[in-house]
């Protein structure tokens, strides 16, 4: 059945209070539950949300059992008829038998090795107790806990705790999605931190014993994240205590239950010889969006799920803008737009395109994209360069003091900037139900010492929305003169018609425009211009989205030549040689100019260009490219390599990570033309795990990595997240015509624990982020995709509907790929009792073809 946004009506009842109490074990979990409810609506009956799974014990209104012919259980609903009910005020109480140990969709209360914990956004509450799962009914919450686990913890703060139970109230008023109930033989690095205003907190990581050395990095992520909300936002903690925990089977990244955040532990545990870089800057970037949510999420949260962008694209902007503070801002914002690209454009272009607040659904938890998390992010971005930074402060502080306990909308949103800062967001809503990357074609005029920029917008179409009336789109520009000084700095043009004309006047001569500065709109712009243009861009250009950017193009359209049987010049690589060469420059930035795009990343410039993309065509022209750079600059290179070592023990901080990453970006290409020579001895002598995951990608892709793979294995082998690794790399990095042969072998290992998720997108994952190996035109990557999908998906739906996105362009392929293809997501569909989450997906995508 589909859910509207428009079908919306309010809860006919308020709820005041939940209490509950919850006697643990493995196979039969008790929960009694008594709600405090009062009717709004004369004769309206109670209907509750609860899984067909719940066991009903018992069921009173106000101690007294009804008439059981006023106790209705229709599919995952329990009505209780309005004859059954006072006409004031009146508490039910109910008492359910579960079987955690039985649940292996880890929605709801689940075990995971040995650890009860709880997932219950989106709607996961339903399958611990029979409840309005709905997230504008919001309440405080008294928790008891019974069990001999040593620890046991739910949200707020801590009432009592005497052997065997525990006891827990959440004073602020919050919906069931947010709910969390831990229990385990745990240990806790702990810590604290005063609020500005004084308030103490106890702050707690808690893993398995062991893993406390593993902790710290992200306690000291959490004590930086509560400092920057105060300093940047204005907003401090609300308990007396923070608890993280971390649990190994988690279906997504982590959850911001209030007071106590759950983590895939993949997103805490971190230490040199395990984590890369880039992992602890997630670890940090998690944590600090997480916390956030005590604000943007808890504090306000949504009234209904078609909202989620509103508490989600508000999280990632504001973990975005703390990542961007505590590392490298002009870093942070590439890293930011190559994700967007790779994860949601390919979404808004493809057959499961949905704006960032979608009107209808089938499976909630199937929105929980890129689009409604990234495109939600940039949306915000756009707002606060429309308002300026004091608009985007003062609306803002509106936001937080006019909804603090609400359960809020979109259109509260826009409301407090239009309040705060007088402007009208009529249009500029578009980016919130339109779906759809917009196409902007610029072009230059020169004259007489004008320049006029002329740009026409247009959106295609996309599934269910053929009409896409323009948008408010801020364009960055800055005008470069021909001795690549800036001669008009950052001016940012509004369009918000069709086809619209800016003039910059008084120019003595004819300026390079440097456009799309910052990357100020998730559009994609078209614009006529020459190597030679983009080659003194990459050279000059002040701005360093729009520098890297230029790199970017000039990449591209060596790649897509190559990748069409043309000669590419050889403008690319002289470029990028004297860019590599600028000592002076971030590491960082020239690591992320020198490497190459990725294939998929071609696969999408080829389609957008009309053009079939063939992925061993793809495979062989990057493999092309790089040799070719790698022979060009091989001193250059070398040198670089051996200055960028970073002395001294390892530290996950941003400057010695730009080294790495500069580094790395080096071995990749050497590896091309040194027989993998240095990769091998770098994997024999890196004390940190950045630089021997890059060399074993190195020998993989060179057909040598059994040596390294053993010796991880027998270092690692008892350790789950570099065992992920372990297999990921293999997968992903295997030649693409022995990829499918690598999976299936790994498949058959004892340790391919796939119904951990983390283990099932690690090999899944790694085989579908191989495009020439995942494409293999046999259909055997597909093939295998499948039956791993079908497999999941009795086990555990989220998961599976989540991974068949690896199909989600599978109409721009050919012939014989589409066939096949559609062969193996028919085969799909074909399933009995497929899940609604993967049915919803394989359809939409079955649609587009
Ligand atoms: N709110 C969480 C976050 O953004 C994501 C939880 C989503 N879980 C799910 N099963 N859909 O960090
Ligand atoms: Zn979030």
């Amino acid at each position: 059945p589909v859910q509207y946004l428009a079908d919306y009506r309010p809860w006919p009842f308020t709820l005041s209070e939940t209490r509950l109490d919850v006697t643990l074990a493995p196979r039969d979990t008790r929960v009694r539950a008594e709600l405090r409810l009062t009717p709004q609506q004369a004769g309206s009956d109670l209907v509750l949300d609860g899984g067909t799974e719940l066991r009903l014990i018992s069921l009173t209104v106000d101690g007294q059992q009804p008439d059981p012919s006023h106790v209705i259980r229709e599919g995952e609903r329990l009505t209780v008829v309005a004859a059954a009910l006072p006409q004031g005020p009146f508490t039910l109480a109910t008492e359910v038998g579960i079987d955690p140990a039985d649940n292996t969709a880890f929605e709801g209360l689940y075990l995971s090795n040995g650890i009860f914990c709880t997932q219950c956004e989106a709607e996961g509450f339903r399958h611990i107790t029979f409840y309005p799962d709905r997230p504008d009914v919001m309440t405080t919450f008294s928790v008891t806990i019974r069990s001999d686990l040593p620890v046991l913890l739910s949200n707020g703060n801590p009432v009592s705790k005497a052997p065997g139970v525990a006891e827990w109230h959440d004073p602020w008023p919050k919906p069931c999605y947010l709910f969390a109930l831990v229990a385990g033989d745990l240990v806790a690095v702990s810590d604290s931190f005063t609020t500005r205003s004084g308030r103490k907190v106890a702050l707690n990581v808690w893993v398995r014993p062991g893993d406390q050395h593993r902790a710290d990095f992200a306690m000291q992520s959490l004590i930086k994240s509560m400092k920057w909300d105060e300093d940047v936002y204005g907003r401090e903690y609300d308990l007396d205590v923070f608890n993280i925990v971390a649990v190994d089977d988690f279906n997504m990244g982590a959850m911001e239950n209030k007071g106590l955040n759950i983590f895939n532990s993949k997103l805490v545990l971190a230490s040199p010889e395990t984590a890369t870089d880039a992992d602890y800057e997630r670890i940090e970037s998690v944590i600090a969006h997480e916390y956030f949510h005590n604000w943007t999420g808890n504090r306000i949260t949504c009234r209904d799920w078609f909202q989620l962008c509103l508490k989600e694209g508000l999280t990632v902007f504001r973990d975005q803008q703390f990542t961007s503070d505590m590392r490298s801002a002009a870093v942070k914002r590439i890293e930011d737009v190559q994700a967007l690209r790779a994860r949601q454009f390919r979404e808004d272009q493809g057959p499961l395109a949905h704006p960032p607040r979608p009107d209808h659904y089938e499976e909630i938890n199937n929105f929980y994209t890129a689009t409604v998390y990234e495109k939600g992010a940039e949306v915000i971005g756009m707002l606060k360069r429309l308002v300026g930074n004091d608009g985007y402060a003062k609306a803002l502080d509106l936001y937080f003091d006019r909804h603090d306990g609400d359960a809020a909308t979109i259109e509260d949103w826009l409301k407090v900037f239009e309040d705060a800062t007088g402007r009208d967001l009529a249009q500029f809503k578009r980016w919130y139900t339109d779906a759809g990357t917009p196409v902007v074609e610029m072009s230059e005029d020169w004259q007489d010492g004008r320049l006029t920029l002329s740009f026409r917008q247009s959106t295609p179409p996309t599934p269910g929305q053929t009409e896409k009336p323009a948008r408010i789109i801020p364009i960055a520009v800055g005008l470069l003169g021909p001795n690549g000084d800036e001669v008009a700095g950052t001016r940012v043009l509004e369009l918000s018609e069709d086809s619209q004309s800016f003039d910059f006047d008084g120019l003595s001569a004819r300026p390079v425009v440097s456009a799309l500065r910052g990357f100020s709109a998730p559009i994609i712009l078209r614009r006529d211009l020459d190597d030679a243009t983009r080659a003194f861009l990459l050279a000059h250009d002040t701005d360093p989205f729009a520098r890297w950017e230029a790199g970017r193009e000039l990449a591209l359209s060596a790649l897509t030549t190559l990748a069409t049987g043309g000669e590419a010049g050889s403008s690319y690589i002289a470029s990028i040689g004297a860019l590599i060469a600028e000592d002076q420059t971030d590491p960082a930035f020239r690591a992320l100019s020198l490497n190459l795009p990725g294939e998929e990343e071609i696969a999408t410039r080829l389609a957008y260009l009309g053009q079939t993309p063939d992925p061993d065509a793809i495979h062989t022209a990057r493999t092309d490219l790089a040799r070719r750079i790698a022979s060009a600059h091989e001193p250059l290179l070398s040198r670089i390599y051996d200055e960028m070592t970073v002395p001294g023990a390892y530290s996950p901080d941003a400057v010695s990570a730009a080294r790495r990453a500069l580094r790395i970006a080096a071995l990749g290409l050497l590896g091309r033309i040194d027989g993998g020579e240095r990769a091998e001895v770098l994997f024999g002598v890196a004390g940190n795990m950045t630089e021997r995951m890059a060399a074993l990608a190195v020998l993989l892709r060179l057909g040598h990595g059994a040596p390294a793979l053993a010796a991880l294995l027998d270092e690692f082998g008892d350790n789950r997240l570099v065992m992920d690794k372990w297999f990921s790399i293999q997968a992903m990095a295997a030649p693409p015509q022995d990829a499918v042969a690598v999976a299936s072998a790994l498949a058959e290992r004892n340790d391919f624990d796939w119904k951990n998720p983390n283990r099932f997108r690690a090999l899944l994952g790694g085989l579908a982020a191989n495009h020439a190996g995942f494409h293999s035109v046999d259909g055997s990557g597909y093939a295998f995709t499948a039956d791993w999908l079908i497999r999941m998906d009795a086990v555990n739906p989220q998961i599976a509907a989540r991974m068949s996105t690896a199909f989600e362009t599978w109409p721009r392929y050919d012939e014989m790929r589409r066939a096949h293809a559609r062969a193996a997501l028919e085969r799909i569909a074909s399933v009995k009792g497929l899940s609604r989450n993967t049915r919803e997906m394989v359809s939409r995508m079955i649609a587009a073809g």
